[in-house]
């Protein structure tokens, strides 16, 4: 499937056309792999991955998935390059650029992945920044497409904190034409310009009332409150108890609702054990989505 972007820094680079069939794309590398049908369509190609911040699910579906595909990628610690030296970021981009087909960088300032991708004439991914996290929304939407079998009509209610996945979920919903109603506490809203330019093309709600949100809900999600780079470790008292994900607010979406979290979760934080680990949960599913979709965005950026 071809894209017309060379980088995915935030989500809103491509069509609606086009996120759309990368979802489709996903569904259908998903069960290609599941029938042991896995074709080596990225054969010799090399995935630079650079980690300015701790990662599990990212690493390994990246890592997994290059390998999968017949390709080979490369984990740096941007702590183990000249890049905690002082190297700048352009000669970094241009030198990695010699040796490897696509870069994907996880990184604090989201302003780094600007330069990254200005510089590097290879294609660039944000493997989550402090603004966005464009892979993960791929996956998400590709888990409600196979859970839902349609995107079309949903209403998505994400209670906790206005963060970066959030702003790439608001980008997600534009994009395929899905609602959504946001419950966050006053100061911990989404990106402004993220939700203003989305409003053009779809009912983006912002409300300080979970219950509100929750109400009639096809999709329930939430997020750490603590995010990676969030220094204020007595953030959370703006949240609870109000805007923890529980059975009460379970039960205020539709009967068939399901409950994302890009995960890892503070278990009784943001969400209870009973809706993490309960029926309405798909996180599981959700996580290994990661490694199809993001096959699928590898694939289209690396024309293969
Ligand atoms: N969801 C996600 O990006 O997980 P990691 O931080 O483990 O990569
Ligand atoms: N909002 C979280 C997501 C982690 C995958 C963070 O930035 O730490």
């Amino acid at each position: 499937m071809k894209i017309k972007t060379k980088h995915i820094l935030t989500l809103s680079e491509l069509t609606s056309k086009e996120f759309l069939g990368l979802i489709d794309y996903s569904i259908k590398l998903k069960k290609q792999s599941k029938m042991g049908s896995n074709k080596p369509l990225l054969k010799n190609k090399t995935l630079t991955m650079i980690f300015e911040k701790p990662s599990t699910r990212t690493r390994v579906s990246f890592e997994t998935a290059m390998y999968q595909l017949g390709g080979h990628a490369i984990n740096l610690s941007s702590n183990n390059t000249q890049l905690s030296r002082g190297e700048s970021i352009e000669d970094t981009a241009k030198t990695l650029s010699q040796y490897t087909d696509c870069i994907m960088a996880r990184v604090y300032d989201h302003s780094i992945l600007d330069k990254l991708s200005k510089h590097a004439s290879v294609p660039v991914i944000n493997g989550l920044s402090d603004s966005f996290h464009p892979c993960q929304i791929l996956a998400d939407f590709m888990t409600i497409k196979e859970k839902k079998k349609t995107l079309k009509g949903l209403k998505i209610a994400w209670i906790g904190d206005g963060n970066n996945v959030c702003n790439s979920m608001i980008f997600g919903a534009a994009l395929s034409g899905v609602t959504m109603t946001i419950a966050t506490p006053k100061g911990f809203e989404p990106d402004k310009s993220t939700v203003k330019i989305s409003q053009n093309v779809t009912d983006i709600e912002l409300t300080t009332d979970p219950l509100k949100a929750a109400k009639n809900a096809d999709v329930v999600v939430t997020d750490t409150y603590t995010s990676i780079h969030n220094k204020d470790s007595n953030k959370i008292k703006n949240f609870l108890p109000k805007y923890q994900v529980n059975d009460k607010i379970m039960s205020l979406a539709k009967k068939n609702a399901i409950f994302l979290h890009c995960l890892p979760a503070k278990r009784e934080q943001e969400v209870t054990s009973s809706v993490i680990d309960g029926p309405q949960s798909v996180v599981w599913d959700e996580a290994e989505n990661r490694l199809h979709s993001q096959k699928a965005l590898l694939l289209a950026l690396l024309h293969a």
